[in-house]
């Protein structure tokens, strides 16, 4: 569970100083500041006169159109066959289906193996719904990959599932092909399902191009994957995202969430369709890009050591001092320089330590307010000069 006092704290502060009139520059939050796409703000204006999508979507596991859409865009993106007919499911958002996934595998005894730190939503999910969670870290050293061996057997005799995300947030890692290739037999040997979280897929950097799990022979006989329109169009405020994977895994899933949930508005679906099959989103990619280097650039130039994130959006750094913990930097950055930053500590005991800046920022033109806020972080005098280390 995230600590509450931590957020609240951070919350307090940042609500006193807009009151008094501060110019916060916000890197909390992850949420594409760039408008949807007009091609899909189109669709949706086209579907919505269609009565067909006023009604309840009877279909078994999601809008036909939006399914197509999506296994087609898995196969060209990632070279790998889905059957739109058994092997996909439409979510109201990824968030949702990460949740009723734990709701549907996870009883009391269960274990859940998930990545610390991480986004909370798996934890949360899996102890709701009466299961224990094993907490598996992820730390610089292993480029923020889980270590396999280090888990208890009894623990993995006993998981139902296992999460990660890559990329990652809040690290911002990637994983690799020989990674998924090895968590894909761990699953295989202890009978767990494969849970990989992929809300940032397309947001990447530099040319590159994430794997995925699905790549590996054989991943489909234990793994769920799971997508999101939220990121890569620009589409958080819409509720649209996939599952795809395994037919028991998506079959399990759809019939714990036709009990709770009768799906998306179809409009919203058909909107979808349209951006995974013809919209490009590269500006929105090209622009956190340019922020990301300013931001980085900047930081390092200042003495302040932080890595560039190859794909998702967020600066996961090191608190560039030893005498504050991260949420003591945290305060201490928004007081002084006015700048929302997330402690680590939030996402998980493992996040101590560290502080995630978000490449999202509503109303930055350029890449002007990252150039300020390097400029703000080195007059506040917290992070110490290199000669000064
Ligand atoms: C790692 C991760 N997964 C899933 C989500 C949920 O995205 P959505 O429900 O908008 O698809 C988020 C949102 O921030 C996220 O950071």
């Amino acid at each position: 569970m995230i600590p509450p006092y931590l957020f609240a704290e951070i919350s307090r502060i940042k609500a006193e100083a807009i009151a008094s009139g501060a110019d916060i520059i916000d890197l909390g939050i992850g949420d594409p500041d760039l408008p949807t796409p007009q091609p899909v703000i189109d669709a949706l204006c086209h579907s919505v006169q269609n009565p067909v999508t006023h009604r309840y979507d009877e279909t078994a596991r999601g809008w036909t159109s939006f399914l197509e859409a999506a296994t087609d865009w898995y196969g060209r993106e990632f070279g790998v066959d889905v059957d739109a007919a058994t092997e996909v499911v439409q979510l109201i958002g990824s968030k949702e289906g990460l949740a009723h996934l734990a709701w549907a595998y996870i009883d009391p005894g269960d274990v859940a193996i998930v990545p610390n730190p991480g986004y909370t939503v798996y934890k949360v999910n899996s102890q709701m719904a009466g299961g224990e969670v094993y907490e598996a870290p992820l730390r610089e050293a292993n480029h923020y990959l889980p270590v396999l061996r280090d888990i208890p057997t009894e623990i993995a005799k006993r998981a139902k599932l296992f999460y990660v995300c890559y990329p990652n947030n809040p690290t911002g890692a990637i994983a690799t092909k020989e990674f998924y290739a090895d968590l894909v037999q761990y699953c295989r040997e202890f009978d767990i399902l494969l849970v990989n979280d992929m809300a940032y897929a397309t947001v990447a950097y530099d040319g590159y191009k994430n794997p995925t799990v699905l790549q590996i022979e054989g991943a489909k006989d234990v793994s769920i994957e799971f997508h999101s329109l939220s990121k890569m169009y620009n589409m958080t405020g819409w509720r649209l995202g996939f599952a795809l994977g395994n037919a028991d895994a998506v079959n399990n899933l759809q019939r714990l969430k036709s009990n709770i949930d009768s799906k998306a508005f179809p409009a919203i679906a058909e909107a979808g369709a349209k951006a995974l099959r013809n919209v490009d989103n590269k500006h929105t990619i090209d622009m956190y890009q340019r922020r990301r280097d300013l931001l980085c650039d900047g930081l390092n130039e200042i003495g302040w050591k932080v890595e560039k994130p190859k794909s998702a959006f967020y600066v996961w750094a090191r608190v560039p001092r030893t005498d504050m913990t991260s949420a003591e930097f945290a305060g201490a950055i928004l007081r002084e320089a006015n700048i929302v930053m997330i402690p680590g500590n939030g996402y998980g005991t493992e996040g101590e330590g560290y502080v995630r800046m978000s490449l999202t920022l509503l109303g930055d033109t350029g890449g002007a307010r990252f150039k300020e806020a390097v400029q703000r972080i080195k007059a506040s005098g917290l992070v110490p000069t290199p000669a000064a280390v």
